[in-house]
């Protein structure tokens, strides 16, 4: 894997390359505004999977990801879930921007439930129980959450990352966006700037086909089932975990998260 990789992103120069857990098509379509200084007719030139190539992703019948970034020309966006570890080592060798959206644990979790109903490409996650479980344990697709946010951020004093909170976004988006514009090296005018928070808020993007994914995946993905722009809010987890599930939730929590200085917010 590293081996074609490696070849793959020698010529990966200069890539702004984005990568998150959970925020990813909102960041994504917040960097393509910026790179697109908001115009918003740009920006629907095609779908999030087409404009940012999803790396390690591969399904039958589907263009995949690693084809997509190589007709790209550079500098590409790409989008990717993999840990440190496993990440290309051409990405740290070219000193590729990396912008990486951490999600608190259990909103993270509720969210990756629901996505796993609605998509077929993924493993059943079994019930709400299970999956909390396979969760905790980091028996999931992409590893354990705990790992992965841990990974980053010791990764972010030694590499171009910008480490970025969902809840952070949600709190302040302007902000938020201004940061990743900075990290872009772009000056946006207020007008753009606040064209670009108005056209990547939950509900704009809800409704835009090419940023809700209801252009990719057609019978992969069921909205029927779970929309893929669910519901977009900090402390859902408060719906879905029980008294018990919460405590055992907490404690756990605690133990794994001891060795780091990474703080999350589970509510605003
Ligand atoms: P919920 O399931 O909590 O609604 P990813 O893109 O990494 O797969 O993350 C998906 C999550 O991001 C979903 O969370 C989705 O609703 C949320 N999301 C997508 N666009 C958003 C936006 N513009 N503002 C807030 N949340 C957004």
């Amino acid at each position: 894997f590293q081996y074609w990789c490696g070849d793959l992103f020698l010529q990966a120069r200069k890539t702004p390359k984005h990568l998150t857990f959970s925020g990813t098509t909102w960041t994504q379509e917040i960097v393509d505004m910026i790179q697109h200084n908001g115009d918003t007719e740009k920006c629907k030139r095609e779908s999030t999977y087409k404009r940012h190539p999803f790396l390690e992703w591969f399904l039958a019948e589907q263009p995949a990801g690693l084809e997509l970034a190589e007709a790209m020309p550079s500098p590409r966006t790409i989008k990717t879930h993999l840990p440190t570890q496993l990440l290309p080592p051409s990405f740290w060798e070219q000193n590729c921007k990396i912008i990486y959206v951490a999600r608190n644990a259990k909103d993270n979790l509720v969210s990756y439930y629901h996505f796993h109903r609605m998509n077929k490409g993924l493993p059943d996650p079994g019930t709400w129980e299970e999956f909390v479980e396979k969760f905790m344990t980091g028996k999931v697709l992409w590893g354990s959450w705990y790992d992965h946010v841990k990974g980053w951020w010791k990764a972010k004093d030694k590499h171009r990352i910008l480490y970025l909170f969902y809840e952070d976004m949600k709190e302040n988006p302007k902000r938020e966006i201004q940061k990743i514009a900075k990290f872009l090296e772009k000056d946006l005018s207020q007008e753009v700037l606040n064209k670009i928070v108005h056209n990547t808020s939950f509900e704009v993007m809800k409704e835009n086909p090419m940023a809700n994914y209801t252009k990719d995946f057609q019978g992969i993905m069921d909205h029927s089932i779970s929309p893929f722009m669910r519901k977009g809010t900090v402390a859902d987890w408060k719906n879905h975990f029980t008294v018990a599930q919460n405590e055992k939730f907490d404690e756990d929590y605690k133990k794994k998260m001891s060795d780091t200085s990474l703080v999350f917010r589970m509510e605003l």
